[in-house]
C-alpha cells in the first residue's frame, strides 16, 4: 500500500513538472497579445519585483569599458528603467544581460534618455522647428534622432516638450514649439510620429514622452520650477490642448511637470494625471516623474516626508519614480499598511510592462552593435538637419533688399562672438553632441562664397562682460568692408532648464558693439542665434536686415550661408512673439480682448510687440487673392471650405506657409481675439500660384471647452482670418 502511494506521488510529481515544463509561459510567447503577456507576467510577480519596475535610476555617464562591470553590479537586475547617459551599445547590452539573466522573471530594462533636438545629428531647437511650419520635416528629423539613439542603446526619449511658452524669460521656451496650443499639438504629434515610427517595435523606433504635464511654461515670472497659477479654463483651452493631440497621435509615455498647478503640484495631481489623462483620454501608457520631483513635493509644501510624497504621487497616478527612490523606499510599507491597494500597484506595473512589450524589448532586448561612423551624421541625416535649419530661420527685417548679399561685394565684415562658436550653434540640451560635428558660421560662409569674397573677421566682444577692447578690431574690419554681418546671440547655457533671465535683451556689450559699428555708416545685417525671443528695440533701428537663426544645430553654418547668398529663400515665420521690451511680457497673439480696446495702453512705450507670432519675410513677394468660402452660413453638422490662392509675384521661387485663424467675437465664455486652427506650407515657383484650402469642421474648429473640458459649439458669427483678410460667416443650429 505504502509503495503504491509513493508511486502515485512520484508519478504525480513527474506529471506536474512535465506539464509546467511543457507549458510555454504566455509572457514569453511573442505570438501572444501584449495584454495577455502583461497579465500573465504581473500574475507571476511578487511585490518587491513590481515595485522595482516602478523605479528609474541614472547611469552611464563616464562609462568606460573598465567600469562597466562595476556599474552593472550596482544596478538591481529587476529595476524598471535607467536614464542611460551614454551612447555605448556594448555597455547597454551588458546592463541588459544582467536584467534578462539575473532577474527572476527575465524582465528587460528600459533605457531612457533626453534626445531633445537630435542625438548626434543635432537639428534646430524645437522653438526653431516650429518656425519652419514644416511638420513633415520635423518627423523626418525625429526619425533620424530615433535611429541614432536606438543604435546607441536607447529605447525611450523624454521628448517632445509641448509646454506653451509665453514668457521668454523662461529658459525652457527653447525646448517647446512656442506660444500657440495648436502649433505645439501639430509639431508634438509630428515628432511622436518620427520617434515612434509606424510601429513601436520597429528596429529604429523609440518611445516618446510628452512633457511636462502640465502648465510648466506658466511658471511665475519665467522663474524655472516655480508656482503656476492656472485656472481650469486656461488649463483646458490652452495647456492641455497639445497633450490631447499628442496622446491621440499615439505617444506612449508622459512626464509630470515640476510646477505646482494652483496649489496641487503636477507630480501629485489626481485631476490631471488620472481623471484627464487616463479616464477621459484613455491613455494606457505610463507617467514618469520629472527628476527628483516626488521628493520635491516636500519642498513644495505638499508632503511632510518622503513617504507621504510617495503616497500622494502614486495615488494620483504617477507610475514611475525618476531617480529619487521614494517609491523603492516606501511603496512596500504603504501596501503593507493597506494604504495602497495591490490593484493600484498592478495597474502601474502593467502600464510600464505594456510599453516594454510594445517596444519589443522582451523579444529583442539587445541593441545591435554598429560602429559610430555608420551610426551618426550620415549624409542623408545631415541633409535633413540642413533643410530644417534653413526653413526654421526667420528673416525679421530686410530693408531695401539688403539680403541676399549682393554678388558685387568683395569684402564683407564678419563680426561678433557667434561667428566661430560651435557650442552655442548646437544649442541647449544636446548632451551627447560633439562641438566638432557643427559647422561654424565662419566655415559655412567661406564654403559658400569660396574665393569670391574676403570675410574680414573680428570677434568684437564676448557674449557678456564689459570688455570693449575688441571693438577697435571690429571697426577696422568694418571699414575695409562693404557690408557688416554682426553675429550676436546667447550662449547655449542661457537657455534650457534652470536658465531663466530677467531681461530678454542681449547684454549691453553686444548692443554697444552694434552701436559702434553703426557709426561707420555701412549697412548692417544682424544675425541672431538664441533660444528665446529677444528684446531688439535698440538694435532694430541700427540694422538694415535681421535674420533670426536660433540655435540651428550641426548644419547651422551652411544653412545660414545659403540664405545669405540667396541660394535659399527664407521661409520661416515666428512661432513666438518678440516683445518690444521685457516689460511687455506676457504678450502673445491669442490674448483676449480688453474691456477698452482703445485704452489701457502703456504710457511709456508702444503696446504692440516688435514682431508678432507669424511674422517672417522672404526674398520674394506673395500676393493673397480674396478668400473664397463655400458658404457664408453653415449648420453645425456641415463643413465649410475656405480657399485662398497665393501668387508668387517675385522673381524667386519660395515656400509660403499660410496660417488660418478663427475669431469668435461673442460667446458664453470669452474667446481669444483669434486662434490658429490650421496651417500649410507649400512651394511656389516664381510667377506661379498655389491654392491653399482649409476645411472647417465646426466641432473641431469652432467649439471651445469650458472649465471642465466640456466642449461648447455655439451658433453666431465667426471670422476667418488669413494674412490681412478677415471674412465673416455664420454658424446656425
Ligand atoms: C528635466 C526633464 C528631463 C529630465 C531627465 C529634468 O530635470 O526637467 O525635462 O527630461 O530632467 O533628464
Amino acid at each position: 500500500m505504502k509503495r503504491k502511494i509513493l508511486l502515485l506521488l512520484v508519478l504525480g510529481q513527474v506529471l506536474y513538472i512535465g506539464s509546467v515544463a511543457g507549458q510555454k509561459m504566455i509572457y514569453k510567447d511573442s505570438e501572444a497579445s501584449v495584454e495577455a503577456r502583461v497579465k500573465d507576467l504581473v500574475s507571476r510577480m511578487n511585490l518587491e519585483e513590481k515595485i522595482l519596475q516602478l523605479n528609474q535610476w541614472v547611469s552611464g555617464r563616464n562609462l568606460n569599458p573598465n567600469n562597466v562591470g562595476k556599474v552593472v553590479q550596482n544596478i538591481p537586475a529587476g529595476l524598471g528603467s535607467i536614464i542611460y547617459q551614454n551612447d555605448n551599445p556594448i555597455a547597454r547590452n551588458q546592463i541588459q544581460k544582467n536584467s534578462m539573466e539575473n532577474s527572476r522573471l527575465g524582465i528587460p530594462m528600459l533605457f531612457g534618455f533626453d534626445v531633445i533636438h537630435g542625438f548626434r545629428t543635432v537639428y534646430p531647437i524645437s522653438l526653431a522647428q516650429a518656425c519652419s511650419w514644416n511638420p513633415d520635416l520635423v518627423t523626418k528629423a525625429c526619425a533620424v534622432a530615433a535611429k541614432e539613439a536606438k543604435l546607441s542603446g536607447i529605447d525611450w526619449t523624454f521628448s517632445p516638450m509641448i509646454d506653451i511658452a509665453r514668457d521668454g524669460r523662461w529658459g525652457r521656451v527653447a525646448e517647446g514649439y512656442g506660444e500657440d496650443p495648436y502649433t505645439n499639438g501639430v509639431f508634438g504629434s509630428a515628432s511622436v510620429k518620427g520617434y515612434q515610427g509606424e510601429n513601436l517595435s520597429d528596429p529604429y523606433s523609440i518611445a516618446s514622452c510628452l512633457k511636462h504635464f502640465v502648465g510648466y511654461g506658466e511658471s511665475e515670472g519665467g522663474r524655472d520650477y516655480h508656482y503656476s497659477d492656472i485656472s481650469r479654463q486656461s488649463l483646458w483651452e490652452t495647456y492641455l490642448v497639445p497633450y490631447e493631440a499628442c496622446i491621440k497621435a499615439g505617444a506612449v509615455t508622459v512626464m509630470a511637470s515640476f510646477n505646482d498647478i494652483s496649489g496641487i503640484p503636477a507630480t501629485a495631481n489626481y485631476y490631471t494625471l488620472t481623471e484627464i489623462l487616463k479616464e477621459r483620454w484613455g491613455f494606457d501608457g505610463f507617467v514618469v516623474s520629472d527628476w527628483n520631483a516626488i521628493d520635491q513635493l516636500i519642498d513644495q509644501g505638499f508632503a511632510s516626508d518622503r513617504k507621504e510624497a510617495g503616497y500622494k504621487a502614486f495615488m494620483s497616478g504617477l507610475e514611475m519614480d525618476m531617480k529619487d527612490n521614494v517609491y523603492l523606499d516606501n511603496l512596500a510599507e504603504l501596501v503593507a499598511e493597506g494604504k495602497i491597494p495591490m490593484e493600484k500597484i498592478d495597474d502601474a506595473v502593467s502600464r510600464v510592462l505594456r510599453i516594454k512589450f510594445r517596444l519589443g524589448l522582451f523579444d529583442q532586448p539587445y541593441t545591435p552593435v554598429v560602429d559610430e561612423q555608420s551610426r551618426y551624421l550620415q549624409p542623408e541625416s545631415r541633409a535633413i538637419a540642413n533643410k530644417l535649419a534653413a526653413e526654421s530661420m526667420v528673416l525679421l527685417k530686410n530693408d531695401a533688399q539688403t539680403l541676399p548679399l549682393s554678388k558685387s561685394f568683395k569684402q564683407i565684415a564678419l563680426v561678433g562672438p557667434m561667428v566661430k562658436n560651435k557650442e552655442s550653434l548646437i544649442g541647449a540640451w544636446a548632451t551627447l553632441s560633439k562641438a566638432d560635428d557643427a559647422e561654424t558660421i565662419f566655415e559655412g560662409l567661406n564654403n559658400e562664397f569660396g574665393n569670391s569674397v574676403v570675410f574680414n573677421y573680428a570677434k568684437g566682444c564676448d557674449f557678456d562682460g564689459n570688455d570693449e577692447s575688441g571693438f577697435k578690431e571690429a571697426l577696422e574690419a568694418a571699414q575695409k568692408s562693404e557690408i557688416i554681418l554682426v553675429c550676436l546671440g546667447e550662449k547655449k547655457e542661457w537657455s534650457g532648464e534652470n536658465a531663466s533671465r530677467s531681461s530678454i535683451a542681449l547684454p549691453d556689450v553686444q548692443e554697444k558693439l552694434v552701436e559702434a559699428l553703426a557709426q561707420t555708416g555701412k549697412p548692417i545685417v544682424l544675425i541672431l542665434s538664441n533660444g528665446r525671443p529677444l528684446e531688439l528695440n535698440r538694435l532694430e533701428p541700427l540694422s538694415d536686415a535681421i535674420l533670426e537663426i536660433w540655435q540651428p544645430g550641426v548644419a547651422g553654418g551652411s544653412a545660414l550661408a545659403g540664405i545669405l547668398s540667396g541660394k535659399i529663400n527664407p521661409s520661416g515665420k515666428l512661432a513666438i512673439t518678440f516683445p518690444l521690451t521685457s516689460g511687455q511680457i506676457p504678450i502673445y497673439y491669442n490674448m483676449r480682448q480688453s474691456a477698452r480696446p482703445l485704452q489701457g495702453k502703456y504710457q511709456d512705450i508702444s503696446t504692440e510687440p516688435l514682431y508678432w507670432f507669424g511674422h517672417g519675410l522672404s526674398y520674394t513677394a506673395y500676393k493673397y487673392n480674396n478668400i473664397k468660402l463655400s458658404a457664408t452660413k453653415i449648420r453645425k453638422d456641415e463643413k465649410l471650405t475656405a480657399e485662398v490662392e497665393v501668387t508668387n509675384t517675385g522673381a524667386l521661387g519660395g515656400k509660403e506657409a499660410v496660417l488660418w485663424f478663427i475669431s469668435d467675437p461673442a460667446a458664453s465664455i470669452t474667446r481669444p481675439m483669434k486662434e490658429l486652427k490650421y496651417f500649410e506650407k507649400k512651394e511656389i515657383n516664381a510667377g506661379e500660384k498655389m491654392l491653399y484650402r482649409f476645411e472647417i469642421d465646426p466641432m473641431r474648429d469652432l467649439s471651445f471647452p469650458d472649465a471642465d473640458g466640456k466642449k461648447h459649439l455655439e451658433s453666431g458669427d465667426f471670422y476667418l482670418i488669413v494674412n490681412n483678410q478677415k471674412v465673416k460667416f455664420e454658424l446656425v443650429d
